[in-house]
């Protein structure tokens, strides 16, 4: 019924290079959080779960001489809700998702974090939201949630299931609106 799965995603090189970089178990977490706050918000399943999944996939390194993560260069020059954005972006639409439904979600990633935006709040829809709030439900201090490990069939395993519990809630959905 979906033109494109978590699944779909996690098995392309893409996905599997860049999502790892940033942390695999930290991007099943999010999608996790972000598939039950769209559940009790009412918001798209398919597309939290795929925003929160790839929310990240922007990230870049930023190390120090030392070969220390430098959390000022970092600060500074930070861009990885834009790269990824566009990278999530490109990768959905090479797997044959629909144009606008890549776009919600090319968004919901830029407006994931308020890191790269030299001040001011930005208005966010309701799976713009989400998808902040489900990354901060999965943070760790010092950033430790980027480092947490998961083995690449433990993440597909989950990824699957994920994707059953998605379809599961998609059909209720189609189900209750047929009846009414
Ligand atoms: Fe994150």
């Amino acid at each position: 019924m979906r033109d494109v799965t978590l699944t779909n995603i996690f098995d392309h090189h893409i996905a599997k290079k860049y999502v790892t970089r940033s942390g695999l178990a930290h991007a099943v977490a999010v999608a996790y959080h972000a598939v039950k706050l769209a559940k009790i918000e009412n918001v798209d399943v398919d597309l939290a779960a795929k925003a929160g999944f790839l929310h990240d996939i922007g990230h870049y390194t930023w190390y120090n001489q030392n070969g220390k993560w430098d959390y000022e260069l970092y600060r500074k020059n930070d861009i990885h809700a834009i790269k990824g954005a566009e990278r999530a972006h490109k990768l959905l639409i090479r797997l044959g998702e629909n144009p606008i439904r890549a776009k919600q979600v090319s968004l919901a990633i830029l407006f994931h974090t308020d890191s790269f935006l030299p001040g001011g709040e930005v208005d966010r829809t309701a799976l713009q939201s989400i998808v902040k709030r489900a990354d901060e439900k999965d943070e760790e201090p010092g950033g430790a949630h980027h480092y947490r490990t998961i083995t690449a069939d433990k993440a597909r395993q989950s990824l699957q299931k994920l994707d059953s519990i998605i379809d599961r809630h998609l059909t209720q959905q189609l189900q209750q609106r047929q009846a009414e």
